[in-house]
């Protein structure tokens, strides 16, 4: 089957791995990645791809109702995968309008895009379809808890009946109440609201997943993981907040994009699916193992870098603890992360180590040029 789908976002870390897979897995479908190119938007993430028939870059905001709306009829949009949004927890503490303006009002006018669009077709919502990837940060923070006077991490068992390592015995399934903190999460939430009322105001064929964290390649070196493994190789400090104790759950960014494939063909009409690997760490001990990752992989003595771990002042409202469970997703659709944490680390560190160019290029600002250089005579 034809299809034609706006991802946004795409010039992102998670959305380059979703354009890369849609690309590459579905030649039938035209692919447009509608993308601002914020200071997060970089395009040589999709070198391999760019030159593909059925790929089409367009820089556009999406709070530009207009041009959004214009670009669907013009396409013949069905379908629209959105990840475009401000991501970082640190930039929405300093700059919170920014967050409302593009997580907010930029999803908000894509749906009355869409909306405007697809009920003018003769076929209506037929056949189409809003995917609003959002997060679980909208879940607030759990806590670290103690039952049986175990010390956490113990061995739990899910919903799905599966044992895993935890934190805590809660964790964050569809129903519970939203409970955001930050800015990034505040705007996330009310994001995921918009997308909701528009499935039941107008019946539009919306669906919503909420990941956890995400590690790989390509991802922004000002999040935790590729910011350490940069400072690792180049021996600068690394700025552990607080005690380093916050709890995230860490899930490999192609098996994000995998379920976002599943949920996008057989997801159900207006459902929540979370996306997560039932793999807890804290941040400390994470930071540990990156050091000697690199060390390892450098050929350094292991461990000569852990004197790079330098305690900093907290975040503010710093969430303690993330824990998805996926059994929903797992069970009802049958995805299940592929790699293993260690395997992904592994993978992840070699990255960042054997691509020191694209690395240079974010951290020196020559990734913007990128654009001027490859599109605008195109
Ligand atoms: P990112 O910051 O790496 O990329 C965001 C992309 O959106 C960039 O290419 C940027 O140029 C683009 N963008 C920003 N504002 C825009 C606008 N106004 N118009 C058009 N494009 C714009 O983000 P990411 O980490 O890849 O996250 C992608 C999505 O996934 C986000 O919606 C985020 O909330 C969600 N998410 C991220 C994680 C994670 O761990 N990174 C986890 C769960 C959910
Ligand atoms: P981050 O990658 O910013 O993701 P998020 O805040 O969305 O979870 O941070 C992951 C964890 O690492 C979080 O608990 C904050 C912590 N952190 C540090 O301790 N130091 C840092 O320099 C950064 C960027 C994050």
């Amino acid at each position: 089957m034809k299809r034609t789908i706006i991802i946004t976002g795409g010039a992102g870390f998670i959305g380059s791995h979703v354009v890369r897979l849609f690309v590459n897995k579905y030649p039938e479908y035209k692919i447009i990645n509608l993308d601002k190119l914020t200071y997060a938007g970089n395009l040589a993430n999709l070198k391999d791809i760019e030159d593909k028939p059925n790929y089409r870059f367009v820089k556009m905001d999406i709070c530009d109702f207009e041009g959004v709306y214009k670009l669907m009829q013009d396409e013949h949009v069905d379908g629209i995968i959105h990840l475009a949004a401000e991501s970082h927890v640190d930039r929405s503490i300093k700059d919170p309008f920014t967050f409302a303006q593009t997580n907010v009002m930029g999803t908000l006018s894509l749906l009355q895009a869409a909306k405007l669009y697809w009920e003018s077709l003769p076929e209506k919502w037929e056949g189409k379809r809003f995917y609003h990837i959002s997060t679980d940060e909208v879940y607030g923070a759990l806590e670290m808890t103690n039952p049986e006077g175990i010390e956490p991490p113990f061995t739990t068992k899910a919903s799905s009946g599966k044992h895993h390592m935890a934190y805590g015995s809660k964790f964050f399934t569809e129903d519970l109440k939203y409970q955001p903190h930050s800015p990034y999460s505040a705007a996330k939430a009310s994001s995921d609201h918009f997308v909701r009322a528009f499935h039941d105001t107008y019946g539009m064929p919306t669906v919503v997943t909420n990941c956890s964290n995400n590690y790989g390649p390509y991802q922004f070196p000002e999040k935790l993981i590729p910011l350490f493994i940069n400072n690792i190789r180049h021996r600068k400090p690394l700025p552990v907040y607080g005690k380093g104790e916050n709890v995230r759950d860490w899930l490999y960014v192609e098996d994000h994009a995998r379920a976002i494939d599943l949920i996008f063909h057989e997801g159900k009409v207006a459902e929540t699916y979370n996306i997560g690997g039932f793999n807890e760490w804290k941040n400390i001990d994470i930071i540990k193992v990156l050091i000697n990752t690199v060390d390892r992989i450098l050929g350094r003595p292991e461990g000569a870098d852990m004197d790079l771990i330098t305690y900093v002042t907290d975040r503010a409202g710093h969430d303690m603890r993330y824990a998805i469970d996926s059994t929903k997703l797992q069970k009802e659709l049958g995805w299940e992360p592929s790699l293993q944490f260690e395997e992904g680390i592994e993978k992840t560190v070699r990255w960042y180590l054997d691509n020191q160019e694209w690395m240079d290029n974010v951290t020196s600002g020559d990734y913007q040029k990128y654009y001027d250089d490859m599109y605008k005579n195109r």
